[in-house]
């Protein structure tokens, strides 16, 4: 049984909750090898159709690595610890399953790499982000480096990275670092109303969009446009294909099967 971590699956959707809030949910290596747990079966569970990623308690989704065990590592120890985290998020960016993360309060460090690793960001007006490691001596070390650039620009990514500042739900909105922000109250809702909305279109299509973006992102344009078509000819292979397409005609909902 995890000791740091939530796992709760209904109607498809696995609500994952990092569960350490006297700590703001900081994650440690219990943690992290927990979360490896919790991809695995996101991965491998068919039951398993979507993912909400949240924290426990209204602070903090994550406020970072544990600081109590950076403060303990040597330089062989930091980077495996880097390269462990770096694995996990990896593995859950590219579990083929779409992972929303509810950001329910301080995302910094880790956790504003977590929800970065994440497909789409929803916060709640209270949220705050940052990646403060260089206030610590370190950088980051689960993919803040790489992830932030890529989603808010080079410029405002280094500003953030530099700096160390902590910014709000909605400068981070502004920036494009979170999709929607949305009162506390309502942050899980409208987390799971999204992700339902995802869920009800064909599940080989969307995990086509996700392969194809998180490639095609890393690829030359021509590569991702072959990729992009491959995917169009694999997918005109499906029943859910033929079923959409005869659903749109006969003016109905389709129900795809997800093969
Ligand atoms: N690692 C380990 N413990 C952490 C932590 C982290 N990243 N962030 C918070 N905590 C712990 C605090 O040590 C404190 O524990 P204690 O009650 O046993 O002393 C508890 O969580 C509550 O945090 P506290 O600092 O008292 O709350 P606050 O409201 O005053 O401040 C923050 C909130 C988020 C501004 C502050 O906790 C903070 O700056 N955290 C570190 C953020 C960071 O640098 N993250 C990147 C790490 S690489």
């Amino acid at each position: 049984m995890p000791t740091t971590l939530l796992f709760e699956l209904s109607d498809g959707i696995a609500r994952v909750t990092i569960n350490r809030p006297d700590k703001l949910n900081a994650l440690n290596a219990t943690v992290i090898s927990e979360l490896g747990d919790a991809v695995t079966r996101i991965e491998t569970d068919a039951a398993v159709r979507g993912v909400i990623l949240t924290g426990a308690g209204s602070k903090a989704f994550v406020a970072g690595a544990d600081i109590s065990e950076l403060a303990e590592q040597g330089p062989i120890e930091g980077k495996a610890r880097s390269m462990a985290g770096q694995l996990v998020f990896r593995r859950l960016e590219r579990s083929g399953k779409p992972v929303i993360a509810a950001v329910n309060g301080f995302a910094l460090g880790g956790g504003c790499e977590l929800a970065m690793a994440c497909h789409i960001r929803v916060a709640a007006e209270h949220a705050r982000f940052g990646q403060p490691e260089v206030k610590l001596g370190i950088g980051p070390g689960y993919g803040g480096t790489a992830r932030l650039p890529r989603l808010v620009g080079r410029g405002r990514a280094l500003e953030l990275l530099l700096t160390g500042a902590m910014i709000d739900a909605a400068e981070a909105f502004r920036i494009g670092l979170v999709n929607r922000v949305v009162p506390a109250d309502r942050l899980l809702a409208e987390a799971e109303a999204l992700l339902g909305t995802i869920l009800e279109n064909g599940p080989l299509a969307i995990r086509a969009c996700l392969e194809a973006v998180d490639a095609g992102l890393e690829t030359s344009l021509d590569q991702a446009l072959l990729l992009e078509a491959n995917h169009f000819g694999l997918l005109s292979a499906t029943e859910d294909m033929r079923e959409g397409t005869r659903a749109f005609t006969e003016k109905r909902k389709a129900v795809f099967k997800g093969v």
